[in-house]
C-alpha cells in the first residue's frame, strides 16, 4: 500500500480522507502539478514549483509551503514508496469551507494538499517511442484559462476517450482553425528544419517540458517558431511530437488517419527526446 501526504501528514492510502464539503470535489477549485521521477530523482522540480505558485497567485490561493518544503515532501514520499521511476502528483484546493458556496471562502481558510507517487517502471523506455502516436482532432471545449493548472479536466479525460473510440492514442484540440495542445501535452509539428509550436498565452499550458525542449533546441541550433498551426499543416509535416512531464517527447505519426512524414517517428523529435532525459537526468535533483 501506498504512503500519501494530506495536509502535513503522511499516511497509508486507504485513510487519507477529504472533506465532502473541499472545494476541489464541489467545484473543482484546486490546482495541480505532475513530476517525473527518473532514477529515484525530480526532474524539473523547480519549474513545477514555480508554475504551482504562478497558479495560486492567479487564483488568489494561498501558497500553504515554501518551495524547500514541497521539495521535502516529494523526496519523503519518493523514499518512503521505494520510486525509482514514476511520478509525482501534488494537488491543492482551496480547502473546505464547511458548506457549498459560489464565493471563495475567508483567505485563512486552510487549503487542501494532497500528494501521491505512481510508480512507472522503465518509464523512460516505453514502446511508443517506437511505434508513435496516433492522434485525432477534436474542438477545444476547455475554459479560457488554460495556462493555470487546474484539475478541471473533465474535457481532457472526454478527449482522451474520443481518442481512444476512435481506435488513437491521443486527441490535438483545435480552436479557430488552429491547434492548441494535446490533452495532456503540448504540441509540435517539423518542417524542413523549423520545429513549430503554438505560442504562450491564456489558451494553452505553458509546459515545463516544453520549455526546457525549446531550450535545448534552440542551443543545438535548431530553428523554432512560435506561433499556432493548423490540421492541415500537421498533416503535410515532414513529423510531429508531444511533449510532457510524464511522456517527455514522443513522436505523432498520425492525424485525423493521415500519415505524418514517413508515418515512422522522426529523427528530430529522438535526437530531442534524447537530449531532453540526458540533460534532465543531469539536473534531477
Ligand atoms: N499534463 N498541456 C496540458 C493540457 C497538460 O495537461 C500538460 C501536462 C501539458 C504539459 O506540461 P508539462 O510539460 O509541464 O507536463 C501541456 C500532466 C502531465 C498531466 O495532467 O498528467
Amino acid at each position: 500500500m501506498r504512503t500519501v501526504y494530506l495536509n502535513g501528514e503522511y499516511m497509508p492510502e486507504d485513510e487519507a480522507k477529504v472533506s465532502v464539503f473541499d472545494r476541489g470535489f464541489l467545484m473543482a477549485d484546486g490546482v495541480y502539478e505532475v513530476t517525473s521521477v527518473l532514477d529515484g530523482k525530480l526532474i524539473d522540480f523547480d519549474g513545477h514549483a514555480v508554475r504551482l505558485q504562478r497558479s495560486l497567485d492567479e487564483l488568489e490561493m494561498r501558497h500553504p509551503s515554501s518551495k524547500e518544503d514541497l521539495l521535502e515532501v516529494h523526496r519523503e514520499l519518493v523514499r518512503l514508496n521505494e520510486i525509482t521511476d514514476g511520478m509525482i502528483y501534488l494537488q491543492i484546493t482551496r480547502g473546505n469551507p464547511g458548506d457549498r458556496d459560489f464565493a471563495y471562502p475567508p483567505q485563512d481558510t486552510a487549503p487542501t494538499v494532497v500528494l501521491f507517487t505512481q510508480a512507472k517502471p522503465g518509464m523512460a523506455d516505453s514502446p511508443l517511442t517506437k511505434t508513435g502516436m496516433k492522434v485525432i482532432s477534436i474542438p477545444d471545449q476547455r475554459w479560457g484559462r488554460r495556462d493555470i493548472k487546474t484539475v478541471q479536466l473533465l474535457y481532457p479525460s472526454m478527449g482522451k476517450m474520443m481518442a481512444k473510440a476512435a481506435g488513437a492514442d491521443d486527441a490535438w484540440m483545435v480552436e479557430d482553425d488552429h491547434i492548441t495542445e494535446g490533452t495532456s501535452n503540448n504540441a509540435y509539428i517539423v518542417k524542413g528544419n523549423t520545429i513549430v509550436t503554438r505560442q504562450l498565452g491564456h489558451d494553452i499550458l505553458h509546459g515545463i517540458t516544453r520549455a526546457a525542449v525549446l531550450r535545448f533546441a534552440r542551443e543545438a541550433q535548431m530553428s523554432v517558431e512560435e506561433r499556432p498551426f493548423t490540421v492541415a499543416e500537421a498533416q503535410a509535416a515532414d513529423e510531429a511530437f508531444i511533449t510532457s512531464a510524464s511522456m517527455f517527447v514522443m513522436p505523432v505519426v498520425e492525424m485525423d488517419g493521415a500519415a505524418i512524414g514517413s508515418g515512422a517517428p522522426g529523427p528530430v523529435a529522438a535526437r530531442l527526446r534524447e537530449i531532453y532525459l540526458d540533460e534532465s537526468r543531469k539536473t534531477a535533483i
